[in-house]
């Protein structure tokens, strides 16, 4: 757990300061309990960025905020999530971030000219079946710039105990509290994940992002060849 620690963290929480108490307490846990500031730190600092199950908009948002050269845009499928981080997001002064969400349909990658520098995933992967996942997967690889990247976060399955707490609120936040949509709750592990990648003919690194956190985030980097 580590609280918002640099100017453009507790900025993009900021946003949420007059956003309903359900909202506001959401938005904050994600922070807390996911390791945005490491993540962030994988992404490339210019060009277009899509991230794939944005929620509120969170992370899409401090990608933009971090560097005024990216242009960010963050896609869901729940249409309420993605309301609230738009109007979250009419709270940022003009050229403050460049950033842009919107709902998508499951599965759909939006497509730009020359691919994207980089897609994203924060603790999406899981919500949909292995077949799914690498479907879209393969999907994001084809729709990606050469020397673009794909950077894939999830909760790893080991330690077995950390992993099973991960999971456990995970099957509440889908099955009972229902905040989080998707098709399925399977847990890929970060060595599967950085096989499919690799198997997409990207260069895949695994790395473990998780000191100080409860849970054992990790995150695969796959780098699609600059002539690939
Ligand atoms: C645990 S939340 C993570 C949200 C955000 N990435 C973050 O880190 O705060 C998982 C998100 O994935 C979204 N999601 C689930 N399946 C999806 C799919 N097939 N395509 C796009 N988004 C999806 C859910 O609607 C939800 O907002």
């Amino acid at each position: 757990m580590k609280p918002p620690r640099s100017a453009a963290a507790r900025r993009v929480l900021a946003l949420w300061d007059d956003a309903e108490f359900g909202d506001r307490f959401h938005t904050k846990a994600r922070w807390w309990s996911a390791p945005f500031a490491a993540l962030e730190r994988e992404v490339p600092l210019s060009g277009d960025i899509l991230e794939i199950g944005c929620g509120h908009g969170v992370f899409s948002t401090y990608m933009a905020l971090c560097s005024p050269s990216r242009h960010v845009v963050g896609v869901d499928i729940d249409a309420h999530k993605i309301e609230r981080g738009v109007l979250a997001d009419a709270n940022l002064k003009p050229g403050e971030a460049d950033v842009e969400l919107r709902v998508s349909p499951s599965g759909e990658v939006p497509r730009i000219e020359g691919g994207w520098r980089a897609i994203v995933f924060a603790d999406v992967l899981y919500l949909l079946t292995r077949e799914r996942r690498e479907a879209l997967l393969a999907e994001c690889a084809d729709a990606l710039a050469p020397d673009g990247l794909l950077i894939v976060k999830e909760v790893d399955t080991t330690p077995v105990l950390k992993a099973k707490i991960a999971q456990l609120q995970e099957v509440l936040a889908t099955r009972v509290l229902r905040i989080t949509d998707g098709d399925a709750l399977d847990f890929p592990s970060g060595t599967e994940l950085e096989g499919v990648v690799a198997d997409l003919g990207l260069d895949a690194t695994l790395k473990r992002i998780d000191r100080g956190y409860l849970h054992p985030h990790c995150v695969v980097v796959g780098h699609r060849p600059a002539d690939g």
